[in-house]
């Protein structure tokens, strides 16, 4: 099979770790690059092995280019909607880092041109779908462990970076709202972890505005999400201030719960659960061999396979395995589950949480685009 040719968008911080793992995908050539601070993107095609006059000066030239197969969209937000429709209605596929879009026309029009263009394949990196105790978490949702899932709170606190030539995260018409810029990470968790018992139904949100770093737009977000079966979920969301990454998580079920809590003191009490079927309703720590073997629940006690969600070795995993996913999707004709189509209820919790905020009402999902699009004009 012909190797599928890239046009790669924005050389920043997440754009070189991506382009690291593309150059060691064999069935992915790079063929350009648009960076708009040249000397970044030379440097980091020179650090990567790449030749240097992939790089062109205008995004018009990856899109008008018959050879490239696909568009991989790593500029800052505000881009990622006009960029994406452009290389849609070029033909291309599309890889498009979260948010999808800043503006509520733009993730309207990336949902019809998928509908519209099956073959086309796209992407949303929402990264947390790719986190192994994401996953462990939810398996054990989805067995049943916890019995329903009553209660479910997961925060995303981190103070981004926002120095020297990242000051566009401050900007309202780039970087759009505080939720696509991080706190979506929390609400992704969400909604995959309830997955196997129920979705969403609606949104209650409040905000408040920037308070130490001098955000544009809120950076702090409280939500609220009303799941079909009667179920809660509830996130903590501030990008300006934390102590260090908070991506607390705390499911309450009617037989069991579990706690991930990356503040804890140290690794071995960073995770509880209990089960009534598998901890005979007891609170088990995992990561604490010792603890467990003098509880007797020694055949609990995790292994190295589950690398927790706020170590660097998860964030590599995810992106390793995101990047690989697209890949595949792109070679075998197969939608992404996290496609702008499939993913959209995760940015539709964004943009009902923004209405939310601004009406003082609860908005139900799925999102009504009308009263969307007027809100947003
Ligand atoms: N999924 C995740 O977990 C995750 C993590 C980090 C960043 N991101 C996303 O990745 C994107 C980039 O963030 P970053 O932290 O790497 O920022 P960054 O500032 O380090 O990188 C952005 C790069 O884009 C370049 N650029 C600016 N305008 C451009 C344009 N019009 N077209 C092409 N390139 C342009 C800049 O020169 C810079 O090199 C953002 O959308 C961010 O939300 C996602």
């Amino acid at each position: 099979m012909e190797k599928i040719k890239v046009g790669f968008v924005g050389a920043g911080g997440m754009g070189t770790l991506q382009m690291k793992n593309l150059v060691k995908n064999d069935d992915v050539e790079i063929t350009a690059l648009y960076e708009s601070d040249a000397k970044r993107g030379k440097a980091v095609l020179k650090d990567l092995g790449i030749p240097g006059d992939i790089l062109v000066d205008d995004y018009d030239k990856i899109v008008e280019n018959p050879d490239i197969d696909a568009v991989w969209l790593v500029s800052p937000n505000g881009y990622h909607g006009p960029q994406s429709i452009k290389a849609m209605e070029a033909g291309k596929h599309v890889f498009c880092e979260k948010p999808c879009a800043v503006k509520f026309d733009e993730f309207c029009r990336q949902i019809d041109l998928e509908r519209d263009n099956p073959d086309l394949k796209t992407q949303v990196n929402y990264l947390m779908y790719f986190d192994p105790l994401e996953d462990r978490v939810k398996s054990m949702v989805a067995e049943g462990a916890f019995g329903m899932i009553t209660q479910i709170q997961i925060n995303y606190r981190y103070p981004i970076a926002t120095a020297g030539t990242m000051a566009w995260k401050l900007k309202k018409d780039i970087m759009g709202d505080s939720i696509g810029m991080g706190t979506v990470h929390a609400l992704s968790s969400i909604i995959n972890i309830m997955s196997p018992q129920t979705k969403p139904a609606a949104v209650f949100a409040t905000n408040l505005g920037s308070q130490v770093k001098g955000f544009e737009a809120e950076p702090i977000y409280n939500i609220l999400i009303k799941f079909d079966n009667g179920a809660a979920g509830f996130c903590f969301g501030n990008i300006e201030s934390s102590g260090g990454l908070d991506i607390y998580h705390n499911l309450s079920g009617t037989k069991g719960g579990f706690v991930f809590d990356p503040q804890a003191g140290s690794q071995q009490d960073k995770v509880r659960y209990r089960s009534e079927e598998n901890t005979k309703g007891e609170w088990v720590w995992p990561l604490n061999k010792q603890r467990c073997i003098e509880e007797g629940f020694e055949n609990l006690v995790w292994g190295n396979d589950t690398p927790l969600s706020d170590s660097s070795a998860a964030a590599l995993l995810r992106v390793g395995e995101s990047v690989n996913h697209f890949i595949d999707s792109v070679k075998t004709g197969n939608n992404s589950f996290l496609s702008f189509d499939n993913s959209s209820v995760v940015a539709e919790i964004g943009w009902a949480a923004q209405m939310s905020a601004a009406s003082g009402r609860e908005i139900p999902l799925p999102l009504d685009r009308e009263t969307a699009k007027e809100f947003f004009l």
